[in-house]
């Protein structure tokens, strides 16, 4: 028994020597496995407790006890100095230089388009006029019927429409609907807004033509509008848009919800009206279509027109951002290219 006793008092001296030894965490595992696990000499001296005499129990139990508290007080102080080193290396070798310039953050834009919108916002804004939404998506009777352009009549060729497979249900090919639903939520009240969003058109693209794009309608119907109003109106608008040199003119039309109907020419920004590649050599831009608020378009929307009058305009934001910003195709607004966008 005595040489148990020994050979556990070697165990503890050689165990611990090895542990001075040791560096890392793996070999701190093989070391508790050596001498601590279920072959050493430690938990094999327990399983055998029960083939020892009365007397040699207690003497054998007390050494073994003690060296099992032994081995693991210095294996767990041990380990905190293996873990504390492992640190200090990790934090000598990925050292942080805080005084290195950050990465730049990426600041965000305004689309060309949105810049023109709240432009448009602003000067009507300052004209009184209010913002009205109205849905992409209409019914038949809402962009054509309302407006004096009846089913099967030769007029709404005027416009490539998208007919969705519900029938009655197209995209809107204008802002125009938004009239009715303005009207009617106004009425009896005088109506002063602008009506901006998206169109579409079912249109073979190019340079200026996409099959989506951004109109503003206005609209006003009080009592005594008159056409003066519309040409003020518009002069005035196209002077703050493009600055005190553009003049405009109103060019005689046809659109089946206004009457009288007409065009709004704007002065050639790039030439001053001498005629250049812009305006293909007339010293005129086209704006957009406006005139008189249609009797029958008034009626729908609930007014008199014996009592009320309007005039009415459909502008194209599109082309008013590439002439305010000088761009050459329209496509660049929506083809998502940051080295275009990220020059405004
Ligand atoms: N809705 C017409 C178009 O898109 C433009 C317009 C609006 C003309 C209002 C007159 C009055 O072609």
């Amino acid at each position: 028994m005595i040489e148990l006793e020994t050979q556990l008092q070697n165990e503890q001296q050689v165990a611990l020597e090895n542990l001075q030894q040791l560096e890392s965490p793996e070999a701190l595992d093989a070391w508790k496995q050596t001498y601590l696990g279920k072959a050493s000499l430690v938990m094999t001296t327990y399983g055998k407790m029960g083939t020892f005499s009365k007397e040699e129990r207690p003497i054998i139990g007390r050494a073994v006890n003690a060296i099992k508290l032994a081995l693991e007080a210095a294996l767990s102080e041990k380990e905190v100095l293996v873990k504390r080193d492992a640190l200090l290396k990790t934090m000598e070798s990925e050292r942080l230089d805080v005084t290195l310039p950050g990465f730049p953050v990426k600041r965000g834009r305004m689309h060309p388009v949105n810049l023109s919108l709240r432009e448009i916002y602003r000067i009507f804004g300052d004209m009184g006029f209010q913002v009205y939404n109205s849905p992409e998506v209409e019914t038949d009777d809402m962009n054509f019927t309302y407006l004096n352009i009846p089913p099967y009549h030769p007029a709404r060729d005027m416009w490539d429409t998208f007919y969705t497979e519900k029938e009655g249900v197209v995209l809107r090919t204008h802002t125009s609907p938004g009239q009715i639903h303005a009207m009617r939520e106004y009425f009896p009240n005088p109506v002063r807004v602008i009506l901006p969003g998206a169109c579409m058109r079912y249109e073979q693209q190019d340079q200026s033509h996409e099959i989506e794009f951004m109109q503003f309608e206005l609209l006003v119907v009080d009592k005594g509008i008159t056409f003066a109003n519309l040409k003020g109106t518009m002069d005035d608008f196209t002077k703050r848009m493009f600055g005190a040199g553009a003049y405009t003119r109103l060019r005689p039309s046809h659109f089946p919800f206004t009457e009288p109907s007409a065009e709004l020419d704007m002065s050639c920004i790039f030439c001053g009206g001498q005629g250049c590649g812009v305006c293909h050599g007339t010293g005129w831009i086209e704006l957009g279509g406006c005139g008189m608020v249609h009797p029958y378009v008034l009626q729908n929307g609930g007014y008199d027109p014996e009592i009320y009058s309007g005039f009415a305009a459909g502008v194209g934001i599109d082309r008013t951002t590439l002439l305010r910003y000088q761009i050459d195709d329209i496509r660049y607004l929506r083809n998502n290219d940051i080295r275009f966008l990220e020059q405004f």
